[in-house]
């Protein structure tokens, strides 16, 4: 399978957000990471729907959302995306998480669900049949700039082998916290296949995004 970069616009020049998204374009990353958070599900607010419209309609480079909020069926309706962009819920957040990943593919909008570290990987046993990815956190989510937590090699190498066993292999693992080149070459090995850059890899202050870009996809 393509290994797949998706550059995490929090981490972006918030205020030059026009720029950064045409830096991407040409140093041709594959998908946009925006991260939702609500103050309530983790202990932060980032990104909003108007933001995350307003970047769909610049771009070409289809979104990755990752919504860390409570309910997050309640917002479904605000996002305007399509069929290449992606909507990623949480696991522990949902009680209702099937109905919501339903509603998301009724939208013509590709699913996910999310795994907080210590969430076990058989979470995901009921849920395969309405998802085109699973995002494995690789830290508690809510920060950039934290540390792998120490299961995450662990877990995405399980999370690989269920999903083969399970007939599930065009299903992809996402990891989220943390990837740096040398993460990414490990958890890469682990069976991972979309790799979120953040302030460890790409949003690094004075480097070249292309060239990070570049030197990430290297190491594979
Ligand atoms: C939260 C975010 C962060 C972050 C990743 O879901 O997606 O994990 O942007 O970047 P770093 O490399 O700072 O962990
Ligand atoms: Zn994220």
């Amino acid at each position: 399978m393509a290994k797949l970069l998706s550059a995490s616009l929090m981490c972006a020049d918030l205020l030059n957000l026009r720029e950064a998204v045409s830096q991407l374009e040409k140093a041709g990353i594959d998908l946009l990471h925006m991260d939702i958070m609500d103050g309530c599900f983790v202990p932060n607010i980032t990104l909003g729907f108007d933001l995350i419209n307003a970047v769909k309609s610049i771009t070409d480079i289809p979104l990755d959302v990752h919504m860390m909020v409570n309910d997050p069926g309640r917002f479904i309706d605000y996002l305007k995306l399509d069929k290449n962009d992606y909507i990623c819920i949480h696991y522990e957040s949902d009680n209702h998480a099937q109905r919501t990943l339903a509603k998301i593919r009724d939208k013509g909008i590709r699913a996910g669900v999310a795994l907080n570290p210590q969430t076990p990987v058989n979470a995901l046993e009921y849920l395969t049949d309405y998802i085109d990815m699973a995002l494995v956190m690789t830290v508690s989510p809510g920060f950039a700039g934290q540390k792998l937590f120490a299961g995450a090699e662990r877990k995405v190498r399980q999370t690989r082998e269920f999903l083969n066993s399970s007939g599930n292999e065009n299903i992809l693992i996402e990891v989220d916290g943390n990837i740096s080149p040398e993460n990414g070459a490990k958890l890469s090995r682990c069976g991972a296949d979309v790799f979120v850059l953040g302030t460890s890899s790409l949003f690094v202050k004075d480097k070249d995004m292309k060239q990070a870009a570049q030197a990430f996809r290297a190491v594979l």
